[in-house]
């Protein structure tokens, strides 16, 4: 039986290419309507950059309240060169970004980073080292050095940044942790930084503690700074990683070079009640306006948001177009430089796939179809 709840899906397409890869998105959410006969209603609202131009806050109470009712969030990208030639701007786009997975408590930012077989020479490693890697970040996202104490003393010329955790927080993210490596090959690594900070020694007792609830679980310790080379040099001895706030912002990027390109990782963001989808890319201002943006990323996110939702066929059947797109070499630029798709026709293709339950892809028509392609 077809599941015909509706579902409330707030939109928010931010900055630079967000608007742009959150068309390809909302394509891929009307696409999977179409073919399963899902009601999906979408709300678009206001953040970041384009939320202070027109009312000054990059979090607005009205986005708040849409995001709140949503059954998921859709979020492009946030930032705006503008405001980082100002150290001492006093409202930021990513201020936006903060408040919102703040206000709605979106404790675990799952970032998963897997390699495609057609896209490893993309990657700066060496194949051989990273072909088998499949490994999702687990990192914290409302707590630690990002929200803790801050200010200024002795006339702004010292400043400071408190990093707390409390063990609830731990605990609820490493619980999500734990479940995960449970389905998968059962291996969880927490990184920190135990030998000197306190916080970290906090989360090494916490998971230790738990790990004895998990027992099939392989549970192995590192600290960030070693973590970092592994994740270079042995990224597939992987599985689950574990870490704080900014650890986590700083090791999913790094990791993101394995698979070849930013423009195709995706994201959750997981609370309680809510969730947000997101690709883990910036707001890339130099190509805005421009349909050259990489929309997999963010196509890929709406797939996380189909499984979250226990809609495991129809996220199979987006992973499924994604990956028949890279197969036939449908790329943006980021990832073919010689011949390359626009970020709208991607997103077009994507829906025809999905709708249609294409198995090929007519590269012919493809071409003929459009004239912008190079
Ligand atoms: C990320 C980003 C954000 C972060 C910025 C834009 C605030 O880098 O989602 O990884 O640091 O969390
Ligand atoms: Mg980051």
């Amino acid at each position: 039986m077809p599941d015909r709840r509706l579902r409330n899906i707030t939109i928010l397409p931010g900055d630079g290419i967000g608007p742009e890869v959150i068309a390809q998105a909302v394509k891929t959410i009307q696409a999977i309507g179409y073919r399963y006969n899902h009601e999906f209603k979408l709300d678009q609202a206001l953040i970041g950059a384009k939320a202070i131009d027109e009312t000054g806050n990059p979090f607005p109470e009205a986005t708040f309240e849409k995001c709140k009712s949503a059954d998921a969030i859709i979020l492009g990208a946030i930032g705006d060169p503008m405001y980082d030639s100002d150290p001492n701007a006093k409202i930021r786009p990513e201020q936006g970004l903060l408040d919102l997975r703040k206000k709605l408590q979106l404790f675990a930012n799952i970032r998963p980073i897997k390699v495609y077989k057609k896209l490893l020479h993309l990657s700066p490693l060496k194949n051989e080292r990273i072909k088998n890697v499949d490994l999702i970040i687990y990192r914290e996202l409302t707590g630690g050095i990002y929200f803790g104490k801050k200010g200024r003393y002795e006339d702004g010329k010292i400043a400071y940044d408190h990093c707390v955790y409390s063990e609830n927080e731990i605990k609820r993210i490493a619980h999500l942790a734990f479940q995960a490596a449970m389905k998968r090959r059962k291996k969880l690594c927490l990184v920190d930084k135990a030998n000197v900070l306190e916080t970290s020694r906090l989360w090494r007792s916490v998971v230790r503690a738990m790990a004895t609830e998990y027992p099939e679980v392989e549970t192995s310790y590192l600290y960030i700074d070693n973590a970092a080379m592994q994740l270079m040099i042995a990224p597939s001895q992987f599985d689950i990683i574990l870490t704080s706030n900014l650890f986590g912002d700083v090791l999913s990027e790094e990791a993101s070079v394995i698979a070849g390109s930013l423009g195709l990782l995706a994201s959750a963001s997981i609370g309680r009640r809510s969730c947000l989808f997101e690709p883990i890319h910036g707001s890339f201002p130099q190509a805005a306006g421009k349909d050259i943006a990489n929309p997999l990323g963010t196509i890929l996110s709406v797939g996380m948001m189909f499984r979250h939702f226990g809609m495991d066929i129809e996220a199979n059947e987006v992973e499924r177009a994604v990956e028949l797109c890279m197969n036939e070499g449908i790329l943006t630029i980021d990832l073919d430089v010689e011949v390359h798709y626009s970020c709208s026709q991607l997103g077009d293709l994507i829906y025809s796939i999905i709708a249609e339950d294409l198995e090929q892809i007519n590269k012919r028509q493809l071409r003929m179809g459009s004239s912008s392609i190079i």
